[in-house]
């Protein structure tokens, strides 16, 4: 009996941790061609991301940070290693099956927020969850609740160009989140911001881990938006030098070079 239950015990703790992992990246190269030579953007990069996890990204301008994200959302496959998001390989998926896993699993902000200008803000945050098959009703609902969450429920039947910065990139988040995706992905999300719209994104990111359990990847430049995620892991020349795991974290974070 008691081995049956130790037994029962393990297999669940297994099974838990394939779950909780949301993101796992093993061993990727990728090499884009360039007029004088080719450019290795990647050469062994390994990154695993925890259910949960909040984890900031640094290195150098060049050091393959934004093709690594791109790698995870399904927008660029490596020419070698293998990507996993939410325990399913990318692995020989087309441009549909890559397409539907962003729906499901992927919520990508980036530095100059890509919202769809002719439409109202609450638009802007329905429009994914429709493109998902969500019912019209439930999809408006859903961008309410998310509109109140990041602060912008009075803007409802703006225009996102009469928003400031801060609010751009609030709903830029908001739209992000419309599908409850397992991972968000931020590619230097207060990069185009003033400190104060800065402070706000960050707080808000913060939040999002902290009350929601949102698991987050987000690069960035900026020491103390890496100072609020969990984890944070440094890239240099296409490798992941420093995965801030488990003893390295005070390593990681006293290594702060100017970037
Ligand atoms: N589509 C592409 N075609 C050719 N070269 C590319 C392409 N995308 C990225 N690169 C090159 O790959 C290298 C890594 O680029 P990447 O955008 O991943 O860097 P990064 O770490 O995000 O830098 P930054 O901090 O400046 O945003 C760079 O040398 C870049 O010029
Ligand atoms: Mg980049």
């Amino acid at each position: 009996m008691i081995v049956t239950g130790r037994a029962c015990d393990e297999e669940t703790a297994v099974e838990q941790s394939m779950k909780e992992t949301a993101v796992e990246v093993r061993a990727v190269y990728r090499t884009f061609e360039a007029e004088v030579a080719p450019v290795r953007a990647l050469r062994g990069a390994d990154l695993t991301v925890t259910a949960g996890e909040f984890v900031a990204v640094m290195g150098p301008s060049g050091c393959g940070k934004s093709t690594l994200l791109n790698l995870i959302a399904g927008l660029d496959v490596p020419d070698e290693g293998e990507v996993f998001v939410a325990g399913e390989s990318l692995r020989g998926k087309d441009a549909n099956d890559l397409a539907r896993m962003r729906r499901t699993h992927i919520g990508i902000v980036f530095q100059f927020f890509n919202l769809l200008e002719g439409m109202t803000v609450q638009e802007n945050v329905v429009m994914p969850a429709l493109i998902a098959g969500v019912k019209r009703k439930a999809a408006e609902t859903r961008a309410r609740d998310l509109l109140d969450l990041l602060g912008l429920p009075d803007k409802a039947k703006a225009a996102p160009t009469t928003l400031s910065g801060g609010q751009r990139q609030r709903l830029a988040i908001a739209r992000a989140l419309a599908n409850r995706p397992t991972v968000l992905l931020a590619d230097e999300p207060t990069g185009a911001l003033d400190s104060d719209g800065g402070d706000e994104i960050l707080e808000l990111f913060r939040r999002l881990h902290d009350d929601s359990g949102q698991t987050i990847v987000l690069i960035t430049h900026d020491q103390p938006v890496a100072d609020a995620a969990s984890r944070l892991v440094r890239m240099r020349d296409g490798r992941v030098v420093d995965d801030g795991s488990a003893g390295a974290t005070g390593i990681a974070v006293s290594v702060n070079a100017s970037e």
